[in-house]
């Protein structure tokens, strides 16, 4: 990447980190990236300490929500090597929310490299341990600052890198929601944006109030067909068929999704994306054709799924995870380097610049 200039800290906070005790989200490691669009160009990239920056009151991603992200890991295999995984797709991923929200696309190359050279710099902030993670968030935000709504000219993009331990450390509960909707087609539920998080927070609220892991979103229009949980796409093991819902515009376009699909298909299973609706799962599970229900996603790998509320009755899923159990076993495989990658998912980091601990 042309001019990018880098300022790295002397000694690394890393060795005062407990990383078999990681609460998700919360510890950052030391720098991080930025670079910022003028309107016209990509300029002044910079990999620096971390810091926390200040911002305009008329700031227009306060006001207006122009602001995506992604969210993606680094792990490392049991040689040390540092792996990301399918880092091109995050990439694809962040431009195709970009174009939604009227936001510049940041060329591939420039998110690759940025991404390569941070956490090379960073890699002693990779955990060892299995189901934890260093935790990848690039993020873009409009910068205009002005009270009007339109779209901002000028932009800023970071990627900031957090160590973090396992998501749900347990089987997850939902509440199927039918009253607050997610998404509506048209709207911007394919979208990697803020206010898609923002308004799922309430109703998760409520969820959690009564003792749910999760949301479990249902269609806008008839509030009948399985969405997405969360921050996790939902998988349906019925006894000749493995199901999740469609990627018709509502829901975002998982990478975990994706690679599950294509695992599950390789390794001869039927699958089909397609609308399933909340009575054929009940229904399934009432006539014992229900195997068992999955979430997919980069921060919860495969979450299991053993409990489903709707109106009022809950149902108590099958509790033998078998399928879930060996897809997470591959993915944990890859990230370790335990398995071969014959699909080229995982790429080595490529920037080996450390800093003492
Ligand atoms: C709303 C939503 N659905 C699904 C996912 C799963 O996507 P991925 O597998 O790319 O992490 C995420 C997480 O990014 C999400 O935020």
């Amino acid at each position: 990447m042309k001019d990018l200039t880098i300022d790295l800290i002397s000694e690394s906070r890393s060795s005062k980190v407990d990383f078999h005790n990681l609460p998700f989200g919360k510890i950052i490691s030391d720098h991080m990236f930025e670079i910022d669009f003028d309107g016209k160009e990509w300029i002044n990239p910079k990999i620096h300490p971390v810091q926390k920056m200040s911002i305009h009151p008329m700031n227009m991603a306060l006001h207006y929500g122009q602001a995506i992200f992604e969210g993606m890991k680094a792990s490392r295999t049991k040689d040390g090597i540092p792996l990301l995984f399918r880092p091109e797709l995050h990439s694809q991923r962040l431009n195709d929310s970009a174009v939604r929200m009227c936001m510049p696309k940041l060329p591939e190359n420039i998110f690759l490299e940025a991404i390569h050279t941070l956490v090379g710099i960073e890699q002693e902030w990779i955990p060892k341990i299995e189901g934890s993670a260093l935790y990848i968030r690039p993020l873009m935000f409009a910068t205009d600052e002005m009270i009007g709504v339109k779209a901002s000219d000028t932009f800023k993009f970071l990627i900031i890198c957090l160590p973090v331990g396992p998501y749900y450390p347990k089987p997850i509960k939902l509440l199927v929601e039918n009253q607050f909707i997610r998404a509506a087609p048209g709207g911007v539920g394919e979208a990697k944006t803020a206010g898609n998080y923002a308004a799922a927070m309430y109703p998760s609220k409520l969820a959690r109030e009564q003792g749910y892991d999760q949301v479990l979103w249902l269609d806008a229009i008839q509030q009948k067909y399985l969405q997405e949980v969360g921050t996790m796409n939902i998988f349906i093991v019925l006894k000749d068929e493995i199901v999740t819902p469609a990627t018709t515009g509502t829901i975002l376009k998982g990478i975990t999704r994706e690679s599950t699909l294509e695992i599950l298909r390789s390794n001869g299973h039927k699958v089909t994306e397609r609308e399933i609706s909340i009575d054929e799962l009940l229904n399934a599970h009432d006539k014992g054709d229900l195997i068992e229900v999955f979430g997919t996603g980069t921060a919860a790998l495969i979450a299991n799924v053993e409990e489903i509320r709707y109106n009022d009755k809950s149902y108590d899923l099958p509790h033998k995870w078998d399928l879930s159990t060996s897809i997470r076993d591959e993915f944990n495989g890859l990230r370790f380097g335990t398995i071969p990658d014959k699909r080229g998912w995982t790429v080595p980091v490529n920037e080996t610049i450390s800093i003492p601990a």
